[in-house]
């Protein structure tokens, strides 16, 4: 999302060959799921990812969105009308340059549009061959029961880090239930503003960086990590310094009671 034009996460990434750069390095220490959608620039960071990446190498997982319409920097209008679905699913296909979507996430639910009906075509889509697996984002628990009803669901995306839990419901039932659970504003970032407060966080989170001589960004990430099992990180950056930052803190071992000071925080 954040390889984009800025301000709004609106039109193209403005490093374009940056961008490029950053995807394969990221590729290249492992990573194997980039988190997307049509609503980025809108379809630029799509086409972004496809430039750099396709042919993807194999394992390599790029997760789109679909029912949020961005007509203009501040303009975010959710369109889960099943018509809405099906031409944006068909235009990620197109621009990630894919004949199916290994995952496809109805971005948020629409007010206006019975989530049974959008996520009916995500099935409809579903068994024609053009999405892999369904996912859902910015859902409760009873709507993921809802959509179960009608199609297996693989992932549920909602807010949720170390500063900011009130998902904990959620990703409590998605472990449960084997569905993985991927946290946007794992950095605490606002999804519009540059900067990660967590990155500069002080008290338990600074102490126990110290600690493993890494930064506290590093262990609210290995936090995440540890938490739960079902859990797919989606820390979004646009410097490489950043992204090696990140991926490091996969490598980061918490004691147990790191974890319960932590949990306490
Ligand atoms: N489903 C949804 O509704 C929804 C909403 C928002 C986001 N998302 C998804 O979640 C992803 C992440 O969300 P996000 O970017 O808003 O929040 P985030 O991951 O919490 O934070 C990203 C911000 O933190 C900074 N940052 C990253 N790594 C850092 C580091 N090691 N040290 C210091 N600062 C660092 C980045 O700046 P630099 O560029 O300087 O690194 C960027 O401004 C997005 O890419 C998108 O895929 C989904």
């Amino acid at each position: 999302m954040r390889l984009t034009g800025q301000p709004g996460n609106f039109g193209p990434y403005s490093d374009w060959e940056g961008g490029q750069k950053l995807l394969r390095r990221a590729v290249e220490l492992g990573i194997n799921f980039i988190d997307t959608a049509e609503a980025y620039g809108p379809g630029f960071n799509e086409e972004l990812i496809a430039s750099a990446l396709h042919p993807y190498p194999e394992g390599v997982v790029i997760a789109t969105k679909g029912g949020i319409n961005k007509p203009a920097p501040d303009d975010i209008r959710a369109d889960g009308r099943p018509e809405n679905l099906r031409r944006g699913c068909e235009a990620s296909l197109q621009r990630l340059k894919l004949d199916q979507i290994d995952l496809y996430q109805l971005h948020r639910p629409d007010p206006k549009v019975p989530f049974t009906e959008s996520v009916g075509m995500l099935a409809t889509l579903k068994s024609e061959g053009k999405i892999r697996h369904v996912g859902l984002s910015n859902v409760t628990i009873e709507q993921i029961e809802e959509a179960r009803r009608i199609v297996p669901i693989a992932s549920v995306q909602n807010r949720f880090g170390i500063s900011e839990r009130n998902n904990e419901d959620v990703l409590d039932y998605c472990s449960k239930q084997a569905i993985a659970f991927i946290p946007y504003g794992s950095l605490g970032a606002h999804p519009l503003k540059q900067g990660a407060p967590l990155a500069n966080a002080q008290g338990i989170l600074a102490l126990i960086a110290n600690r493993h001589g890494v930064k506290p960004n590093q262990i609210a990430l290995a936090w995440l990590l540890h938490r739960a099992p079902n859990i797919i990180l989606i820390p979004g950056t646009t410097t490489i310094a950043h992204l090696e930052e990140n991926v490091a803190a996969a490598s980061i071992k918490l004691t147990e009671d790191e974890i319960e000071a932590l949990n306490q925080m």
